[in-house]
């Protein structure tokens, strides 16, 4: 029974681990795929407050009008750093 319970925990730590250091997230759009560098951005932004408001995790209502304002564009146009072209984003086919 005991080992049971740490074979659980280790397994729960190997998730958790790499979830909180996301490398790159991708989201497909019919004008070409967005890759957004996760890691990068926390390590540029030094904090998950301001994109993750409620906790790390899924964004609630992360949409297309999200993206194009305060979710990614209107912070890159705010900080005068990252893309605010549409290819600079969506790596077209
Ligand atoms: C520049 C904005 C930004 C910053 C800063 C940021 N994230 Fe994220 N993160 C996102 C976006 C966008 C998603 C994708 C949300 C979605 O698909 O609903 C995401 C997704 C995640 C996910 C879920 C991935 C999944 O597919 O389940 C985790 C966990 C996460 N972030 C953790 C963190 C942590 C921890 C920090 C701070 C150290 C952080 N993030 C900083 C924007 C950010
Ligand atoms: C800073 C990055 C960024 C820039 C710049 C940007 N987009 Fe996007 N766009 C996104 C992201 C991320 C999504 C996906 C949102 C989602 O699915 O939750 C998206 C979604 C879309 C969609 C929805 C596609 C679908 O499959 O439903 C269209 C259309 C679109 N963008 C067009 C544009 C156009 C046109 C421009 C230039 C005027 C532009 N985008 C500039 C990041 C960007
Ligand atoms: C709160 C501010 C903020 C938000 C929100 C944000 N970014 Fe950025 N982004 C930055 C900054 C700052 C940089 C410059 C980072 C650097 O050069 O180290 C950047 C750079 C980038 C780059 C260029 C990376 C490179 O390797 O040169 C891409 C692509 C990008 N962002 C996409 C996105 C997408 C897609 C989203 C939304 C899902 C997003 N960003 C949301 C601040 C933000």
């Amino acid at each position: 029974m005991q080992t049971r319970i740490l074979v659980a925990a280790t397994a729960l730590i190997l998730v958790a681990g790499p979830a909180l250091a996301i490398e790159k997230i991708t989201f497909p759009t019919r004008i070409g795929t967005v890759v957004f560098p996760h890691k990068k951005h926390q390590e540029a932004l030094g904090q998950c407050r301001g994109c993750h408001e409620k906790g790390p995790g899924k964004i609630d209502g992360f949409n297309k009008v999200l993206a194009h304002g305060k979710g990614c564009k209107g912070c890159h146009e705010e900080l005068k750093k990252g893309p605010t072209r549409c290819n600079g984003c969506h790596q077209g086919k």
